[in-house]
């Protein structure tokens, strides 16, 4: 039967991509020059972009005059050229991409399930080709004392073979969901060496595994024998329905500093915390892994205000955000520091929602660049 041949080229192609992750290469580090690509996305990408990058270039100016950072722009990731292209990602922009060391990515669009062309996210394909395993995503509440950092698997869990189900028939369908031992243990280890390094005393571990035996019921156990380096750390494990109520919980929330939870979860949770933060336009992302590194922000390309005519309305923030988490890893500290300051005071002074009511990407921009 042809569902099986399917489900048997599944099995065997995790299982080499287990073998990979069990012999994977060195970690590099930065050399002289680092060349950070960005690519514009759709929608609302453009507007939000150009202000992240004045804001680079502004930041930024010794080390471009001195080429010690290159910006560099990289064309093509736009949804019209990877339809016409019928690839997530076109190969000659993944090439591009691979000559720079981190990238910074504005949104795109990815057509829905059951649309006539169908093609695989451009998030989900570059996360898996580039190899970017940990989605770290913070979200800061000053007023009250928090500091969550999400650490989201990001390249197995529902998403490494989510364009990969099978239709039995017009009445059956499945989709697949893949957990690692080896996938687990590099994102849990990278969760509990950023608690160590920050002074972080609990890493809360978000499954489903009452449910997922298998799959999320592996999760936690790895993480389990990740957490026994870390005595110092509490490890708990909270289920994933609860999790969401426990964020809202203004009693208690303050009390979680780290996370760690497989792909979906991870999707939905951090929208949620960034919702709490401010709204999902003061959210920036980071996806990393042992050679590549991608900064981009937690939502769309919001073709909702595309529709409405209100992109110059978009809120850059989240990508800003990102373009200062991007400083910090590699290396820029004091820039990243001075940069999330200014983005901190400009979102108090200067509200960005998408509404006419409120101000303009513009206005937030302008601000920030006046003020580096
Ligand atoms: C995110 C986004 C992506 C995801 C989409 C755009 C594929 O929601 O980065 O959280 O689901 O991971
Ligand atoms: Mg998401």
């Amino acid at each position: 039967m042809e569902a099986e041949q399917h489900f048997l080229q599944l099995v065997k192609e995790q299982l080499e991509r287990v073998e990979r992750l069990k012999n994977k290469p060195a970690a590099v580090n930065f050399k002289d020059q680092i060349v950070i690509g960005y690519c514009s996305g759709d929608g609302i990408g453009p507007i939000i972009t150009d202000a992240t990058i004045r804001v680079l270039q502004k930041l930024l100016a010794d080390e471009l005059e001195s080429k010690k950072i290159v910006l560099k722009e990289i064309q093509g990731l736009t949804i019209e050229n990877r339809l016409a292209k019928n690839m997530a990602v076109p190969d000659d922009v993944l090439a591009e991409i691979k000559t720079c060391d981190v990238l910074l990515k504005g949104p795109t669009t990815t057509p829905s399930g059951g649309s006539a062309k169908n093609i695989e996210s451009a998030n989900v394909t570059l996360r898996r080709e580039l190899d970017l395993y940990a989605n770290v995503r913070p979200v800061i509440l000053r007023d009250e004392g928090i500091d969550w950092m999400f650490f989201r698997e990001n390249t197995e869990g529902a998403y490494v073979l989510g364009s990969r189900g099978i239709e039995i028939s017009d009445d059956l369908v499945f989709d697949f969901r893949v957990i690692t031992a080896p996938g687990t243990e590099r994102i849990a280890r990278a969760a509990f060496k950023y608690a160590r390094d920050n002074g972080k005393k609990r890493v809360t571990v978000v499954t489903k595994s009452n449910i997922l035996k298998k799959t999320d019921g592996k999760f936690w156990s790895v993480c389990m024998e990740v957490a026994k380096e870390y005595p110092e750390i509490q490890v708990d494990e909270y289920f994933i329905d609860i999790m969401t109520a426990k964020l809202l919980d203004t009693a208690e929330r303050a009390s979680f500093e780290v996370f760690v939870l497989p792909n979906l979860y991870g999707d939905i949770i951090t929208d949620e915390a960034a919702q709490i933060q401010g709204g999902v336009g003061t959210a920036g992302s980071a996806n990393i892994g042992d050679r590549y590194a991608m900064f981009e922000a937690v939502h769309g390309s919001a073709p909702r205000l595309i529709e409405l005519g209100l992109a110059e309305y978009a809120n850059p923030s989240s990508l800003i955000k990102a373009a200062e988490i991007m400083l910090r890893h590699i290396g820029f500290i004091d820039k990243a520091n001075k940069l999330a300051t200014i983005l901190g005071e400009a979102n108090q002074k200067i509200k960005v929602t998408g509404n006419v009511a409120d101000s303009k990407c513009l206005d937030i921009t302008e601000y920030i660049l006046a003020n580096l």
